[in-house]
């Protein structure tokens, strides 16, 4: 486990819950307890892969630590700052250093916007540009293997993996420490998923950066990643070495998750099927949150939330562990 206190991100038991409204007065009836007491930390250059199911709430969790959504309670440090106690001015500082990638470059690069217009944006914001803004981005365009002289054409010019590519290359252009990246290759083909990934390797030990990474695709996760977080209806279930968990999941989730994984080297066991649906997160189960399909649920986890459990490099949350 990372040191909490020398690591580039470190979070406690954040809390993030979505107010359910309802009627013209929209009365809040009800939360989606969304990320409820997430605890874990990054150090630096470190790849941190993020799994679990559709709705599980990975996209809620990274938007909360990038200051999009504001958390119940907990906190957020990033390189030893709480950020959510900062003042306006030390956060428009730290604010360039944490950026995304999205699963869909289509529809997170303005059409509208030239590739210069959209790689020198947040640098003039910023006051970073250095020398002429063309010289600049034709660099940035350089170092995510995509040729300089194509400044002045617009997103749907390019391929999905080029318009990847430019906003890779706009996450950097700020020259970020962190770097969450939801879902990178999921709307690539194959054969680009493996450039895109790589590339991202690569930038990773030119750069120091650290990137939370989140796939339900569990050999790109298993490929990338230093160490691998299951989530589960809001909290993280298991985290631990990403060899480890892939081969030796201790978490009865995530035996049933990689169990249903066709990567090769990912846990070989007969096929977990979870029975019934996952439940909704404005009622979450009581103790732990998974026993109504848990194959392993015993009295005492349906009154008991389970504590974490640390051994060695592994964290679990389960009355087995
Ligand atoms: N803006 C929102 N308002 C209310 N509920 C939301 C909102 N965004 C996400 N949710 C809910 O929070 C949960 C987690 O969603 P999300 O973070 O998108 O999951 P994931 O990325 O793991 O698929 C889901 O139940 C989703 O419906
Ligand atoms: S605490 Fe109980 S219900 Fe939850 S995962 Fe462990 S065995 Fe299953
Ligand atoms: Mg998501």
């Amino acid at each position: 486990m990372s040191n909490l206190y020398s690591s580039i991100l470190a979070v406690r038991d954040l809390k993030m819950y979505f107010p359910v409204r309802r009627g013209v007065m929209s009365r809040t009836v009800g939360y989606v307890y969304a990320v409820d007491g997430v605890t874990f930390s990054m150090d630096k250059k470190e790849i941190l892969g993020l799994v679990g199911e559709s709705g599980c709430s990975k996209t809620t969790l990274a938007r909360t630590i990038l200051m999009l959504e504001k958390p119940v309670s907990g906190q957020v440090l990033f390189d030893g700052k709480d950020l959510f106690k900062l003042r306006r001015r030390e956060l428009a500082g730290l604010r360039k250093r944490l950026q995304i990638i999205f699963q869909d470059p289509t529809a997170s690069l303005n059409p509208r916007m030239n590739i210069l217009d959209i790689l020198t944006e947040g640098l003039l914001q910023y006051g970073m540009v250095e020398g002429d803004r063309e010289t600049h981005a034709r660099k940035l365009l350089a170092e995510v293997g995509l040729d300089g002289d194509v400044i002045y054409r617009y997103p749907h010019e390019f391929s999905g993996g080029q318009r990847q590519r430019i906003s890779i290359a706009r996450a950097i252009s700020l020259r970020p420490d962190f770097i969450v990246c939801d879902e990178p290759v999921s709307a690539l083909d194959v054969s680009v998923q493996a450039q895109i990934i790589n590339l991202l390797l690569d930038l990773r030990e030119r750069y120091d950066l650290s990137y939370l990474f989140i796939s339900h695709d569990l050999s790109v996760v298993g490929y990338i990643a230093d160490r691998i977080a299951v989530m589960y209806l809001g909290r993280m279930v298991e985290v631990g070495p990403a060899g480890d968990v892939v081969e030796d999941p201790l978490h009865p989730y995530s035996q049933a998750l990689l169990s249903a994984a066709t990567a090769p080297g990912v846990y070989r066991k007969k096929r977990i099927i979870l029975s019934g649906e996952t439940p909704s997160p404005v009622a979450p189960p009581p103790g732990c949150v998974f026993h109504p399909r848990c194959p392993k649920s015993m009295p005492v986890c349906r009154k008991e939330v389970p504590r974490e459990t640390v051994s060695g490099k592994r964290r679990v949350w389960c009355h087995l562990c």
